[in-house]
């Protein structure tokens, strides 16, 4: 489990999800539609739906307390403009999660996913206890990439069909970041 808030810049803090976010998640996936359609795999239409994120946030919540994933909003205020993820935490000899992370359209360049990235990562060394985070981005998702290399990771190799995105199987370049040498 993880716990604690970040402030990122003046207005904006990290949180972990509750259910309570629910209304302010389907609103803010609702108003970046179009903006996160290219990046994220298909969503079905009860994804914009309060009942949606509700049954959404229920199913990640229970993930977290099996120590397998870990969600964060980003809010200011009473509106969500960011989400960040640890996905696929995998312990044993592995110590490892998948990075994912969106930030609003109206709150772009501003550093947020970079200060998101970073907290994600820290709490995967303090608070989780792994030993590795990865990420994959699209090829030409130029901006997650340098989120990425600015956060400490280190591109690894390149995944031919890797992920269902948008309609079709696209090929993804692979990050990773080595937290710590601690033994698993
Ligand atoms: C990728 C994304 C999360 C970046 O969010 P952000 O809060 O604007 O990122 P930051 O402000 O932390 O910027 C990080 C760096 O990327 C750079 N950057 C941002 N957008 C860029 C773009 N379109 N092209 C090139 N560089 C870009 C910034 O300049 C900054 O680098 P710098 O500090 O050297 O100037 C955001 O564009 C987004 O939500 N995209 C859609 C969803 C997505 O792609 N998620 C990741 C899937 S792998």
């Amino acid at each position: 489990m993880i716990s604690g808030e970040v402030p990122l810049g003046a207005d904006v803090l990290m949180r972990p999800v509750t259910l309570d976010d629910a209304a302010a998640l389907a609103r803010a996936h609702r108003r970046n539609r179009a903006h996160l359609e290219p990046w994220d795999p298909e969503r079905p239409a009860a994804f914009y739906t309060v009942q949606g994120q509700t049954d959404r946030i229920r199913g990640q919540l229970e993930e977290a307390g099996a120590g397998r994933s870990a969600h964060w909003v980003l809010v200011d205020g009473g509106e969500v403009v960011g989400h960040t993820a640890l996905s696929n935490i995998v312990l044993g000899p592995v110590r490892c999660a998948n990075l994912g992370y969106w930030i609003d359209a109206e709150y772009l360049g501003r550093g947020l996913a970079s200060g998101a990235a970073a907290a994600a990562c820290e709490a995967a060394d303090r608070q989780l206890g792994l030993h590795r985070v990865e990420a994959g981005t699209l090829l030409h998702n130029v901006a997650s990439q340098r989120v990425l290399t600015k956060c400490g990771f280190k591109e690894y190799g390149l995944a031919p069909g890797f992920l269902y995105i948008n309609g079709a199987w696209r090929d993804h370049r692979l990050f990773q970041r080595i937290l710590n040498d601690r033994p698993a």
